[in-house]
């Protein structure tokens, strides 16, 4: 049939072509929804944590007992102590703010201890030009036995991004039947969905080698169990131990590798400040900070020692640790109770941590033409980092004793150091000579 011959049969043709034009729209509505949706699919928010997140955390001190006067007392004093010029951003409340979820399930703040509410308290943080952290876990309950946000996932985000919240640390408690990283996607595609930025701390202790899984949905992660303020200690809790400074640093063996800008091992935030020596709070501090690792503080702000703040600020030793290369440090040598450890850093650039973990001061000269340092894993740009130390010369400067920096100290000549018991030297060594070796 002839449709073109009539007057009907343009009117067919045009009927035909309608069909055609309306099928052919909805088939490219349904492509571009498609596309769409693949464009704007969840995904971690990108750029939040290009170098380790600073901040403070309110566990390791204060546990359960907390509320908005000593968080709003710590946002204070993270600005007049000089925390937060030297770097410090975060005030992260911990476990135990919450109260009950209202009548359609949205979390509320504990009352008696928030009376304001965490909007009014992210305000005023906010105002001092410092940054909310909050605290949830992936399970029923968090391990403190509040709420947990299983099932809630996507009011929580939606409530903390009404809140003003800027990072939030996910706990593992009470999880028995999840997939951990399918509970953390998901707590991921509830904070993107919900609008906010938020960093995603993702604290499942190294349980399921978050390392390998972690990237794509966090910021940082925990490589260990809980922290505890002792040197080499493990205290048992039953089911669960907490680990003294020697014990987690051991235990960051062979995670170097998954690290780096926006996802970061975290081995736990820090105890200095506690219990400790200064000494080994020194080290501590250094040990975080070669490691690249997150630098949350987890003493009293409001009364801590010269000491402490000292250790805290120390800048030098902090600009190690938010080196733009986000590459941490690797063990190069043992001997006996000494460890080397080196820091590639940005334009050639290197720290050397020497740790010593015994029980008596140790003499220690480093004679730098004998040794040539070599990345043992480490890909960037294709290729391995290496400091031959014969053949190019360093400047030296030590980051803990300032006494001798004013001196132009450098690598042609060997140095002579004492390492007290439980403590480390730390020398940045920027490169002055030219050669090709990094
Ligand atoms: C776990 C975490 C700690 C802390 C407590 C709170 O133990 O690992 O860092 O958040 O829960 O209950």
């Amino acid at each position: 049939m002839n449709f073109l011959a009539t007057p009907r049969g343009y009117l067919i043709t045009a009927k035909l072509n309608s069909k055609r034009f309306y099928l052919t729209l909805l088939c490219l509505t349904l492509l571009w929804s498609t596309l769409m949706s693949t464009s704007v699919s969840a995904q971690k928010f990108s750029n939040l944590a290009d170098t380790p997140p600073m901040g403070w955390n309110s566990w390791n001190t204060f546990a359960c007992d907390i509320n908005e006067q000593l968080i709003r007392d710590i946002a204070d004093v993270m600005v007049s102590s000089g925390m937060k010029e030297a770097g410090y951003e975060y005030v992260n409340i911990d476990d135990c703010w919450h109260g009950e979820r209202d009548d359609n399930g949205f979390i509320q703040a504990n009352e008696a201890r928030f009376p304001s509410g965490i909007k009014a308290l992210a305000d005023y943080i906010h105002s001092k030009g410092l940054k909310l952290g909050i605290y949830s876990d992936a399970g029923d309950k968090t391990c403190g036995g509040k709420p947990g946000s299983n099932g809630y996932e996507y009011q929580d985000a939606l409530q903390y991004a009404r809140w003003g919240v800027d990072y939030l640390k996910y706990d593992w408690c009470n999880t028995e039947n999840l997939n951990s990283a399918g509970a953390y996607r998901t707590m991921r595609d509830a904070l993107y969905s919900a609008k906010r930025p938020v960093v995603l701390s993702i604290c499942e202790w190294g349980d399921t080698k978050p390392w390998l899984w972690g990237k794509e949905f966090g910021h940082l992660w925990r490589t260990t169990g809980d922290i505890i303020d002792c040197w080499d200690c493990e205290v048992d809790h039953g089911t669960w131990s907490s680990w003294g400074i020697m014990r987690i640093l051991d235990m960051q063996a062979g995670l170097r590798q998954y690290a780096g800008p926006n996802h970061w091992n975290d081995p736990d935030m820090m105890e200095v400040g506690n219990r400790m020596s200064v000494n080994e709070d020194r080290a501590h501090f250094s040990i975080w900070a070669m490691l690249a690792a997150p630098l949350i503080a987890g003493n009293d702000l409001r009364n801590m020692s010269t000491e402490a703040q000292n250790t805290l600020t120390n800048k030098a030793m902090i600009a190690i640790n938010q080196d733009a290369l986000g590459v941490q440090a690797f063990k190069y040598k043992v001997a006996g109770n000494i460890e080397y450890w080196f820091k590639p850093l940005a334009n050639k650039a290197w720290a050397l941590m020497v740790l010593n973990r015994g029980e008596k001061a140790q003499q220690i000269n480093l004679d730098w033409r004998a040794e040539t340092v070599i990345d043992p894993f480490f890909p960037v740009e294709g290729s391995k980092y290496n400091a031959d130390f014969k053949n190019s010369r360093y400047r030296i400067t030590n980051v803990w004793d300032t006494s001798s920096n004013d001196k132009i100290n450098t690598t042609a000549t060997s140095t002579a150091l004492t390492v007290p018991s439980h403590d480390v030297v730390v020398l940045r060594l920027d490169k002055i000579s030219l050669s090709d070796s990094h």
